[in-house]
Parts: C-alpha cells; sequence; structure tokens
C-alpha cells in the first residue's frame, strides 16, 4: 500500500453505517491489518464542538450554507490532524461518513449549488478521498425508524421523510456515476447479509492475498 487505504461509510440515517463499520475494524484488525475508524463530523477536538452544533443544539439557527461551511470546516481540520497523517502511516482508514455525506445532504437534499459544494469541499479535504465508498442503502422511513429507537432525533433526523428521499436518491445517482469508487449495499436486509457483503466488498478492494506487511 503506497499510501494507506480509505473506505468511507455512506447511506441515510440508521443504514447501519456505525455497526457495520465497526465490526469491519474487528475483522481487519484480527486478519493483521493497520486499521483504524473515524467519524463526520466530531473526531477531533474542533470537531466535537461542531458537532453540537450541527447535530445537537437545533435550536440554534443555521443557514443551508452556514451548515454547508460548518461540515466543511469540522472536514478541514480531521483531514489534516487525522486522516492525512493516518494514510502516511500506510494505515487503513475507515472514516464513518465523509465528503459524499455532504453532496447528498447538503447538495441533493438541501439543494445547495453542487458547484459551489465541490470548491468547498475540494478546498477542504486537499485531494485526500475515499478509495472506496460503501454505501449502505436503505429505505428512509426504515432507517429512521432504527434511529429513532435508539437516541433521540438530531437535527437531520428532524429533516421531512422527502429530504431523507432526495438524500438516498443522490446517493444512489452518485454510485451510478462512479462504479469504480462506490459499491450500494442493501440494508434492508438482514444486519448479517449486509455485514457480509460489506465484507467481502471492502477485502476484494484490499486484495485478499496480499497479506499485511507486503502491501495491498
Ligand atoms: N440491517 C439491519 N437490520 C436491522 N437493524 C439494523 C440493521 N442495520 C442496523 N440496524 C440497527 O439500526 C440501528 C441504527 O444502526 P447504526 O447506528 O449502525 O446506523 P447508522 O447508519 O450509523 O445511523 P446514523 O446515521 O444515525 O449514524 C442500530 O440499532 C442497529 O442495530
Ligand atoms: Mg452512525
Amino acid at each position: 500500500m503506497k499510501n494507506g487505504m480509505f473506505i468511507a461509510f455512506e447511506g441515510p440515517e440508521g443504514s447501519g453505517k456505525s455497526t457495520v463499520s465497526r465490526r469491519l475494524l474487528d475483522d481487519l484488525r484480527r486478519d493483521g491489518y493497520d486499521a483504524m475508524r473515524t467519524i463526520e463530523p466530531g473526531d477531533t477536538e474542533l470537531g466535537a464542538l461542531i458537532r453540537e452544533i450541527l447535530l445537537k443544539k437545533d435550536k440554534v439557527h443555521l443557514t443551508t450554507r452556514a451548515e454547508l461551511l460548518l461540515f466543511e470546516a469540522d472536514r478541514a481540520e480531521h483531514v489534516e490532524e487525522v486522516i492525512k497523517p493516518s494514510l502516511h502511516k500506510k494505515r487503513i482508514v475507515i472514516c464513518d461518513r465523509f465528503n459524499t455525506a455532504t453532496y447528498a445532504y447538503q447538495g441533493y437534499g438541501l439543494g445547495l449549488d453542487m458547484a459551489a459544494i465541490r470548491d468547498i469541499d475540494d478546498f477542504a479535504v486537499q485531494g485526500v478521498v475515499p478509495d472506496l465508498v460503501i454505501v449502505l442503502d436503505v429505505d428512509p422511513k426504515t432507517g429512521l425508524e432504527r434511529a429513532g429507537r435508539k437516541r433521540a432525533k438530531d437535527r437531520m433526523e428532524k429533516r421531512s421523510v422527502d429530504f431523507h428521499r432526495r438524500v438516498r436518491k443522490g446517493y444512489l445517482k452518485m454510485a451510478e456515476k462512479d462504479p469504480r469508487r462506490f459499491r450500494v449495499i442493501d440494508s434492508g436486509q438482514d444486519i448479517e447479509r449486509v455485514y457480509e457483503q460489506t465484507k467481502a466488498a471492502v477485502y476484494e478492494h484490499i486484495g485478499y492475498n496480499k497479506r499485511p506487511g507486503k502491501g495491498c
């Protein structure tokens, strides 16, 4: 692996990103890979503060543009502080949501100008983009119901089902346009099948026969 490997988990609310990516991390480590898992928004000191505003403090007024910029500020810090250094150490970095989420939520969901999002996001990521994007695809009603069972609704989850339908469609459209980088997994299925299909896609990408240490 010349420069590590960057795998992003994406998909609507409650699609299983956190559950599946945590399990994948365990399996990769068990198989001897130097892997780590990180999340957006919120995995730096700055990010944790931004996450509070974005998700929890939903009484704070946020225009859609301000929302976009906060996500991108979190990402800029995250890339520089966490992701880039880890990739340089040749680690496998699993990220629970990354920039595809911004195109899906702020672009397809909220209708912000895609070209503007691209410019701002390119500036934030400095060319650090996922090698593989796993989209866990689920009907928003099912996903929101699953997420709602766990805890109180956050700012995103409070948005309409129509918003979440646009987000889902956006993910599917992006995956269709870039089949080399994207894999879509039907996460309406039983969690075991979702996990096995995800794991198969990731290991295929890594090149299962190339053992750790020999590079992948
Ligand atoms: N395929 C599945 N079938 C049934 N339940 C599932 C499935 N996948 C995940 N769940 C359950 O749904 C809930 C949400 O899963 P999880 O937190 O992994 O989703 P997420 O995509 O990370 O959600 P969020 O977008 O809120 O971060 C959890 O309680 C999880 O156990
Ligand atoms: Mg999650």
